[in-house]
Parts: C-alpha cells; structure tokens; sequence
C-alpha cells in the first residue's frame, strides 16, 4: 500500500450556510488527523471540489463513504492516483470558498466560471489541480 490522492466534484444538497460548512469542516478534521488524511475542499455556489490524500487503505473507504453523503448529489472522480509526496502536508482538511476571482489565472478556465458544472474537471483533470494546488498555502476557517 501507498500514498493516493482522490480529487473528485460533486454539487451539495443545498447552499450551505457558513455554519453547516464549519460543522462539515470539524467531522472531516475530526477525523482526517488522526488517520494522516489531508487535502483541500473548496465550495462555491453549490459546487465542491475535494482533494484527499493519504494511504489507500484509508483515503478508498472514506472516499467510498464521502460518495454516499446524503449533504452532496452527482459525485465524479475526477482522479485518483498514486502519489509519493503529498500537496497539503499543513492541513487535516483545508477549506476555502472560491470566486470567480480565483480561476482568472487558470488558462480555459471561463466557461467554467460563467456556467459552473460538474463535468467541466471530469473533462479538464488537470486544471481540478492547478485551482486546489492554488489554495495549497491557506485556509478559509
Ligand atoms: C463534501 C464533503 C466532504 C467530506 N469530506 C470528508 C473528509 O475529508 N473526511 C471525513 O472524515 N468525512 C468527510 N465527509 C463526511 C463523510 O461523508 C461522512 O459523513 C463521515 O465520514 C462520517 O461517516 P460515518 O457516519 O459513516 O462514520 C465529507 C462530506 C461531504 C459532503
């Protein structure tokens, strides 16, 4: 067993409110530190993307369970492959909220930005990492 990441979309049940992302945000941590699982998850308007990574034994079931959470709907993987060294050693879970600010750098990213879907990072894999690998130096809360 080794190292994977998990990077997949999914748009949420409704519009979270601060508070119900917080509260996400504490079970996700609550459990990610003590089982070595970091990443990033970034919301807007509906729409998460989530990097995971850790051990495989650990970061496919919890992908599996994540992937039945009835808060979420339309959960893609975008990837999942095997790494040797992590992207978000600093967090048990980073968050932030993205705007449409935040893809301006990302080369293809406008349509995406205009009509926000799913399918877009299914399609683009790689531009999933480059808008996580952005937030990989802070966190929203
Ligand atoms: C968008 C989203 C991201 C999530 N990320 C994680 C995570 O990183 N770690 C975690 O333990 N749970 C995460 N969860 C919560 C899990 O789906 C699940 O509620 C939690 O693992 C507890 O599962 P259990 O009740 O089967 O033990 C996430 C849920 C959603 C909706």
């Amino acid at each position: 067993m080794g190292l994977i990441t998990i990077v997949y979309v999914s748009v949420s049940q409704h519009t979270m409110t601060d508070d119900e992302l917080k509260s996400l945000l504490d079970e996700c941590r609550a459990f990610n530190s003590p089982n070595d699982i970091t990443g990033m998850l970034l919301y807007r308007d509906g729409f998460f993307i989530q990097a995971l990574e850790g051990e495989a034994s650990v970061v496919e079931p919890l992908y599996e369970g994540i992937r039945k959470d009835p808060r979420h709907v339309s959960v893609l993987t975008v990837y999942k492959n095997p790494i040797e060294t992590r992207s978000f050693t600093n967090w048990a879970m980073g968050f932030n909220k993205f705007t449409a600010e935040d893809g301006k750098g990302i080369e293809g990213f406008t349509d995406f930005l205009d009509k926000p879907d799913v399918d877009f990072f299914v399609q683009h894999p790689g531009r999933a990492a480059v808008l996580l690998n952005s937030f990989r130096e802070r966190t929203y809360f």
